[in-house]
């Protein structure tokens, strides 16, 4: 560092999560983490869910260190210094002399994810992102954008999707291999999300063991590969750029469908979804067949959790239906962010059947827009 820049300099970025809706499962190159298919996402905003990361750089620090949700993680991690590696060699080569500098100095991390990770909410694709977001800022690489999905993406392949706002698709063929938004977060502004946190108990296999076991076993993995996701990639873009929403609710449905099957085709298989995920399912078809039109579309990653789609005509009586069959605290604390305005479901829960069973099978719904990429939060930032 040259004598009159300060001897430590930090920056605090927040960096959103992002569900896909046509998925990427399987790799082609396991340490580049190169997808075996494009998959397209929806950003979520960052009113409600987001990770914080705080990177500084100092000349005292003798090693690299990172603290993730108050516990000092391994800052050895090969993924973590993939990252930091790749970002420090696009620094070292960049034509100002205070970014070269940068990158020979050891950094601390500290990140924190505003959403309980135990409630398995992804957390690898905001914290990523967020990694190289935030270290981008403080390396003062702002103008590598292009370069910096590539880079999370040797984090976590979905946590290059989370580096743009709005409707993103990761290409497969890219060179380099990155994201690159179809539309921004303000082109279909009645799109609502809801992530419904499910009680789970069981510990699932992760996402990267789980994908590998799946590229070695799973024939039908290997028919959507060639048969089925080119083509529904294709469709289901056209679809939000038309802001179609039946095409893209049952191309979203499809889709969680099919990776959900190649997990039951995986050998041994790989059980994500539980028994309340098939009833919200279910609930989510019946709902659709008494509105004679499909109005609501649920997706389900690596996990139980269900994300659900809908128009916001739609989300004050699909979230009070909802509420109804699964919640068993009252709606205002049952919805987290922007809460809909209750309604009376008498007549929908009635036509649908209830099943008090149901009741307490979610513990809370989340409530969001698409919204934007990761933001300097520093106040000169
Ligand atoms: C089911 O990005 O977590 O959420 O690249 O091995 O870190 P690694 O896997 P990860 O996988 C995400 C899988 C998914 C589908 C998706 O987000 O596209």
């Amino acid at each position: 560092m040259s004598a009159d820049s300060p001897r430590s300099q930090s920056c605090t970025c927040i960096a959103p999560i992002n569900i896909a809706v046509i998925k990427y499962w399987g790799k082609s190159d396991e340490d580049q983490i190169i997808p075996l298919n494009d998959s397209i996402s929806l950003t979520l905003d960052t009113d409600y869910m987001y990770t914080k990361t705080t990177a500084t750089i100092s000349t005292e620090l003798t090693k690299d260190s990172i603290i993730l949700n108050n516990e000092e993680a391994s800052g050895d991690g090969v993924r973590f210094q993939n990252c930091l590696s790749e970002i420090r060699k696009l620094a070292a080569s960049s034509k100002h002399a205070s970014t070269v500098e940068k990158s020979k100095l050891k950094v601390a991390i500290v990140s924190q994810n505003n959403f309980p990770t135990k409630a398995g909410l992804a957390s690898s694709a905001s914290g990523y992102a967020c990694l190289v977001f935030t270290l981008a800022q403080l390396f003062e690489l702002e103008s590598h954008k292009s370069e910096l999905s590539a880079l999370a993406r040797r984090g976590s392949g979905s946590a290059c999707r989370s580096l743009s706002g709005g409707f993103v698709q990761w290409f497969h063929e890219s060179q380099p291999c990155v994201a690159r938004p179809i539309a921004e977060a303000e082109h279909w502004p009645q799109l609502r999300c809801l992530v419904a946190v499910v009680s789970n108990t069981s510990k699932a296999v992760g996402s990267t063991e789980g994908m590998s076991r799946s590229v070695k076993t799973s024939k039908l993995l290997e028919y959507r590969i060639k048969h089925v996701v080119r083509d529904r990639v294709e469709e289901m873009k056209m679809a939000i750029l038309q802001k179609d929403f039946v095409k893209f609710a049952e191309l979203t449905m499809q889709d969680s469908n099919q990776f959900h099957a190649i997990c039951l085709d995986t050998y041994p298989p790989l059980f994500y979804m539980n028994s309340t995920s098939q009833a919200i399912i279910q609930l989510v078809h019946r709902y659709n067949e008494i509105r004679q039109n499909i109005k609501v579309a649920y997706t389900f990653d690596a996990g139980p959790n269900a994300v659900l789609f809908m128009e916001e005509a739609e989300l004050n009586r699909f979230a009070s239906v909802f509420h109804a069959f699964f919640g068993s605290i009252p709606h205002e604390s049952f919805f987290r962010g922007k809460i809909p305005d209750p309604v009376d479901s008498t007549k929908d829960v009635e036509a649908l059947g209830p099943d008090k069973a149901l009741k307490g099978q979610v513990q809370y719904t989340i409530v969001c827009h698409v919204g934007q990429g990761p933001k300097n939060i520093d106040p000169t930032g």
